[in-house]
């Protein structure tokens, strides 16, 4: 019998919520609308939602400045309407995870606003404060764009206070026992709602020690491990899936001895794929496959193509970074921090033979794939937005008003309207009616993946030995039941791939019509991008 976790095979699909659906029209994306949609969901082959934050907000930085952890913000509805939403996800099979932001909260927040005002409160110490802006200098900046230090002098307190990212966004201090304990409350209000877990926010960064770079500090990582802890003990079978933009190596520990995260985002591996894509050549992808330890049994990678944020290049090196700005953001609008502030299909000049070829990387990798909305369909972005704002779009029903999103005359986010991206040529609704859609053809290489067993949970064998130049990327997933041959050519040309494969025929599993005979040394043929999946017949 199959006892593997389910989330070590899982299909998650990140929703914006803002921009996802508008069920009550006044504008605003909402719980009732994602309800409405859960069945497109289910259809995609989902397994699990990841919401972004739906807690009251100010909204500096989109929903991540919480200013009350117990609540939702009412522009998308009601706590009842939350509850109904979760309900419903799991009628339909699926699970559901909220963002669970640890590091930080709003500088609305009751806690902040009763700090500031009064050095005797129990408040103050909720927050990290100096009279000096010299403290913990070998800390870097995250928005580079925008911050110049991480504190920011508050009058009303007069003192600084420390924050990882925006000033509306003052860090909590986890040296103060409360502060642990009051989060682990948070988690535990929301797991009674009947959630089944949290993608865990900016986790690298909890704790402050002079002299240090304060990331990953052992201290964070204890915290972390009562917080799974806490999971396990009372919301059995819960997950953990965890943000830390780091390397390899030190995403690492926070899976720790399987104690700490079930999951976590394996950030260097994004970017290599567009480079790989870019230079023909997916050298750098290998390169750092074989720099990713390996992690405990029921642990998982989560990999992605893009999300809500800029495409990140904090995880690659300065001239590989320099690279990527240049092929991939010419206009320096689509820049942002250290990143690229651009959707999957721009990105890769709406080509879908490239947009298979990165689907085909990503699901064929070990690790469990995270989706992000309006990608399926080929969404485009809109650089003229504020901040990452032009990737958070409406998503496009249909060719209605507003893309089908929300009836009504004003809405939160502008639709995209243009002749190649906008609502009226790209949407859900045309996409589903139409066989050859971007939309069909990655659901059924979606599909084709589930229903593989090697693909989804099978370990991973290299068939590439060069390191420096690989023009074709290959390897084999095997599972107990299940082994397949991957081969794809990252380039513009023709490719023969010379390789040994077992007597015997093959098929591709995307083209059940394409067969190859095994043999020593034979010559698999590629076209340019194309991919196959071989399994023996
Ligand atoms: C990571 C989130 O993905 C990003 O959108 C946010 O700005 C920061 N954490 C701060 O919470």
């Amino acid at each position: 019998m199959n006892k593997t976790p389910w989330y070590m095979s899982a299909y998650f699909y990140q929703i914006y919520p803002r921009s996802f659906m508008d069920g009550n029209g006044d504008g605003y994306g909402d719980f009732i609308g994602i309800t409405q949609k859960l069945d497109y969901l289910k259809s995609l082959g989902i397994d699990c939602i990841w919401i972004q934050p739906i807690y009251p907000s100010p909204m500096a930085d989109d929903g991540y400045d919480i200013s009350d952890f117990e609540n939702v913000d009412p522009r998308f509805g009601t706590l009842d309407e939350f509850k109904q939403l979760i309900d419903a996800v799991h009628e339909h099979g699926m699970k559901i995870i909220m963002d669970l932001v640890l590091n930080h909260c709003s500088d609305q927040h009751p806690w902040f606003q009763a700090a500031r005002k009064d050095r005797n409160s129990k408040y103050r110490d909720y927050f990290v404060w100096s009279d000096t802006d010299q403290k913990y200098l070998e800390t870097r900046i995250i928005f580079t764009d925008t911050q110049k230090s991480n504190w920011t002098w508050d009058e009303v307190a007069g003192q600084y206070f420390w924050h990882r990212f925006y000033p509306q966004q003052p860090d909590l201090n986890y040296d103060n026992p409360e502060v642990r304990e009051k989060m682990k409350n948070v988690m535990r209000n929301w797991m009674k709602l009947g959630i089944d877990g949290f993608r865990a926010d900016a986790v690298p960064y909890l704790f402050e020690r002079d002299g240090m770079n304060n990331e990953n500090l052992p201290e964070t990582h204890n915290y972390l491990k009562e917080c799974r802890k806490l999971m396990d003990e009372e919301f059995p079978g819960s997950i953990l899936l965890c943000e830390a933009n780091m390397w390899p190596k030190e995403v690492r520990p926070y899976f720790a001895d399987g104690d700490e995260f079930q999951l976590g985002f394996h950030f260097p591996l994004m970017p290599r794929i567009f480079m790989s894509l870019g230079k023909q050549n997916a050298s750098s992808l290998v390169k750092i496959l074989k720099d990713t330890p390996e992690i405990p049994q029921d642990c998982q990678w989560c990999t992605f193509l893009r999300n809500h944020d800029e495409l990140t290049l904090e995880m690659v090196t300065e001239e590989d970074r320099q690279w990527m700005w240049s092929f991939y953001a010419p206009d320096p609008e689509m820049r942002k921090n250290l990143g690229i502030r651009r959707r999957l299909w721009p990105l890769l000049d709406n080509d879908p033979k490239k947009v298979a070829l990165a689907y085909s990387m990503m699901l064929t990798m070990p690790g469990s794939p995270v989706f992000y909305y309006g990608d399926e369909i080929g969404m485009g972005d809109d650089i003229r937005l504020y901040d990452r704002n032009g990737v958070r779009t409406l998503m496009q029903w249909d060719d209605t008003k507003n893309g089908g999103f929300s009836p009504a005359d004003k809405t939160c986010m502008p639709v995209i309207d243009d002749p190649v991206y906008g609502y009226k040529k790209i949407n859900v609704a045309a996409q589903e009616k139409d066989p050859e859609s971007h939309l069909n053809m990655i659901r059924s290489l979606m599909l084709t993946r589930k229903a593989s067993d090697a693909l989804c949970r099978g370990k991973f064998e290299w068939l590439v030995t060069d390191d420096e130049n690989v023009p074709v990327l290959a390897y084999i997933r095997e599972s107990e039941y299940d082994k397949v041959w991957v081969i794809q050519n990252m380039t513009d040309s023709d490719q023969d791939f010379i390789m040994d494969l077992p007597e015997g025929k093959y098929y591709d599993l995307n083209h059940p019509d394409y067969e190859i005979s095994g043999g020593t040394g034979i010559t698999v043929k590629l076209a340019p991008r194309a991919f196959y999946w071989l399994r023996k017949k």
